[in-house]
């Protein structure tokens, strides 16, 4: 007997149309699970960068943790994975902007504005970020 695979598809698509209680329906975002580095390509204090299909992706190993965000900043567009990286906090290289790369949020300044985030897995020496495409 096969030993049971321990890592999922490259890519998994789950989409549709969902009735809701109140007969309204929704349709579902189309969510791809995609193998974007070898482990070892990441090690801690260090970030990435990365193309999905176009979107680009910033990956940061916070103390053995990935954290998968947007890597645009949102002041004028500059790369983050190209900034600093202390702790769960990315400095944009263009202008200083800071975000903390767990929620996404800006933390100065300003505040109330956010990077998307996106999940993450590990599996093995992979590393899967998890994408939920709007229709
Ligand atoms: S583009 Fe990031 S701070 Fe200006």
């Amino acid at each position: 007997m096969a030993p049971a695979a321990s890592i999922p598809p490259p890519i998994l698509v789950l989409e549709g149309v969902i009735q809701t209680p109140d007969r309204e329906t929704v349709r579902c975002m189309a969510r791809e699970i995609v193998r974007v580095a070898a482990s070892g390509d990441l090690p801690p204090g260090r970030m990435i960068y990365v193309d999905i299909d176009g979107l680009p992706v910033a990956l940061a190993n916070v103390d053995g943790t990935i954290y998968a965000f947007g890597d645009s900043c949102r002041h004028e567009g500059g790369s983050l994975s190209s900034g600093v990286l202390i702790d769960e906090t990315v400095t944009c290289p263009w202008h200083g902007w800071t975000y903390n790369v767990r929620t996404g949020k800006a933390i100065v300044p300003p505040v109330g504005i956010r990077i998307p985030t996106y999940e993450t897995r590990i599996d093995g020496d992979s590393i899967f970020v998890i994408v939920d495409w709007p229709d």
